[in-house]
């Protein structure tokens, strides 16, 4: 196999798998996976924890001004497989992931300053190549001259149910009905935002899972790198 090591872009909807595919190609090349979701996540959770967002309204100003207080780090946890996300020093990562988190991330997202702070730290950890970085904007605004950029995309409802299952499987109370029309609003505001919104990079090759297991989806993986690299 070749030795060079790339930077690999991965976009596309919410819950379609992005994560668990970033971080299998990772393990796999021995390359670091970096969940930019989780980032998001982590500046939502801070500002729903810190009155910046009530009745899930979030207001903007205060979030921008909470910024320079959020550092984000990840540390590698051998258990998972993955890195860990924490925000000053506290482990988050089992708590970015709710439906309260989930309905307000979009919102948070969607504000030029707190982008602007993430895509800078993402282009700082890329630095280092041999990098796996799943988003929405990782082959259009963070590396837009990534080696490999793959979009993925799956069935709404095929989404929705995947992720029903894993929610409920944490013990949540939560409905397949909510967690679809979150999937749906969330597709719908990621892609309509004004700054950043998710779209195909013109040279992203799609892959669309909801017909293929995780090993189906290595292997059509494994086949566009050896082509990425060759190059
Ligand atoms: O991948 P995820 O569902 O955990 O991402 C959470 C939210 O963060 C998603 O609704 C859109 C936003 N996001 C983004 O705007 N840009 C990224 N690079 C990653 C996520």
């Amino acid at each position: 196999m070749n030795n060079k090591r790339i930077i690999i872009a991965i976009d596309g909807h919410s819950s379609c798998g992005k994560s668990t595919f970033a971080k299998a190609i990772a393990a796999r090349l021995g390359y670091i996976f970096i969940d930019t979701g989780a980032m998001y996540r982590a500046v939502t959770l801070y500002a729903l924890e810190h009155g910046a967002i009530l009745s899930g309204i979030v207001d903007e100003e205060r979030v921008v001004g909470m910024l320079g207080e959020i550092n984000i780090d990840f540390r590698f946890n051998p258990e998972r497989g993955a890195s860990d996300i924490y925000v000053n020093g506290d482990l988050v990562e089992g708590r970015i992931r709710t439906i309260e988190v989930s309905n307000c991330v979009s919102a948070v997202s969607s504000i030029a300053e707190v982008r602007s702070k993430l895509v800078a730290m993402q282009q700082e950890m890329g630095l280092r190549r041999g990098i796996v970085m799943d988003g929405r904007d990782i082959g259009t605004v963070v590396f837009p001259d990534a080696e490999l950029k793959i979009y993925m995309t799956a069935d709404p409802m095929v989404r929705a149910e995947r992720r029903y299952k894993e929610l409920t499987a944490k013990g949540d109370n939560v409905t397949l009905e909510e967690i679809y029309e979150n999937v749906v609003s969330r597709d719908k505001a990621d892609m309509s935002r004004a700054i950043s919104p998710l779209r195909k990079a013109d040279d992203a090759i799609v892959l669309d899972n909801s017909q293929m297991s995780v090993e189906e989806q290595m292997t059509w993986f494994m086949e566009r790198y050896e082509e990425a690299v060759a190059k």
